[in-house]
């Protein structure tokens, strides 16, 4: 291996977060922001130039036991971390991407090695957020055999996923970004001890569950009326699942006015919502005047790609 840059999306979980640890359905659209990581066979492991401290990070720990020895690496992100936009999947996509692009590693095997990843660094996690920064474009996890080409199978622990790839019509998608860094894993953690504690969740999981069916459906057939309303009442069953935040709150009721729905995306407890509408501008505006940082996304993003290699 001499040089290479490789690049991997960002995702938005359009429904089914938290759900879909628990093996219920979930869909993810990949989004037009990348990390890039160029890796550089190198005698000693450094990271943007710096010595690598484990410390720092946990992510490339794990994922440099895969490499045949120590690398300079070099990466650029478009994606905030902690902003429930997938930036540490697409790390750990575009990392072992460039890695195996001197082998003919196939997307199952680059899905499920980033999945082992997150599974190790967060303690449990799904494969949606690896498996959408590898395929790009709409995914849906556990949907129906008619939503779509099966792309693969990730079995972890007894628990299998499937991913099917999602065909996802022409829709616009505003993100709000709280600019509260969010990690992932203690949030799964929470809805974990939240199940121990509460006889309710279970339904809550299954009501989730039972939403991103109908929500499949709705994006087959187009109807972006019927997918709000299931996005808004989505959110509304994260939150009972103790993963929204006020300021997540705020930001999905100032957009509800001018959209189909809005809901948290991501694990939730800060990071971004995001709001399906045909007023971008002004669903913008009502993000920014609560404080939030909104940005339109382009969906239709290619997954994880060798850019260079010499
Ligand atoms: C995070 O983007 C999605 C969660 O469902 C966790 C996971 O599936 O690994 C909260």
């Amino acid at each position: 291996m001499s040089r290479v840059t490789a690049s991997a999306p960002g995702k938005l979980i359009v429904l089914g977060e938290h759900a879909v640890v628990y093996g219920k359905p979930a869909v993810a659209i990949a989004i037009d922001r990348r990390i890039r990581c160029t890796l550089t066979p190198y005698n000693e492991t450094t990271v943007n130039g710096r010595s690598f401290d484990p410390d720092k990070h946990p992510y490339l720990v794990s994922m440099m036991r895969r490499s045949p020895g120590p690398m300079r690496i070099e990466t650029t992100s478009e994606i905030p971390p902690g902003s429930g936009l997938g930036s540490s999947a697409a790390l750990s996509t575009a990392f072992l991407k460039a890695l195996y692009s001197s082998d003919a590693a196939d997307d199952k095997r680059l899905a499920t090695d980033a999945f082992l990843t997150e599974y190790e660094v967060q303690g449990r996690a799904s494969p949606i957020d690896t498996s959408a920064s590898t395929h790009g474009m709409g995914i849906a996890v556990n949907g129906p055999e008619n939503c779509g080409e099966h792309l693969w199978d990730i079995t972890m622990n007894g628990n299998t996923w499937s991913v099917r790839d999602l065909a996802i019509p022409k829709m616009t998608i505003v993100v709000g970004y709280t600019g509260i860094h969010a990690p992932t894993g203690p949030l799964v953690e929470k809805v974990r001890r939240y199940r121990q504690k509460c006889r309710f969740a279970d339904d809550i999981i299954g009501e989730i569950g039972t939403v991103t069916e109908e929500g499949m459906t709705a994006l087959r057939k187009g109807d972006l009326v019927r997918l709000g309303k299931l996005m808004t009442d989505d959110h509304k069953l994260l939150s009972i699942l103790g993963v929204s935040c006020d300021e997540l709150n705020k930001l999905v009721d100032a957009s509800l006015r001018h959209s189909y729905g809005a809901k948290l995306t991501g694990a939730g407890g800060g990071g971004s919502m995001i709001a399906l509408t045909d007023e971008p501008e002004k669903v913008c505006g009502s993000i920014t005047s609560r404080g939030g940082t909104p940005f339109v996304v382009r969906t239709g993003e290619p997954g994880a790609m060798t850019e260079h290699k010499n």
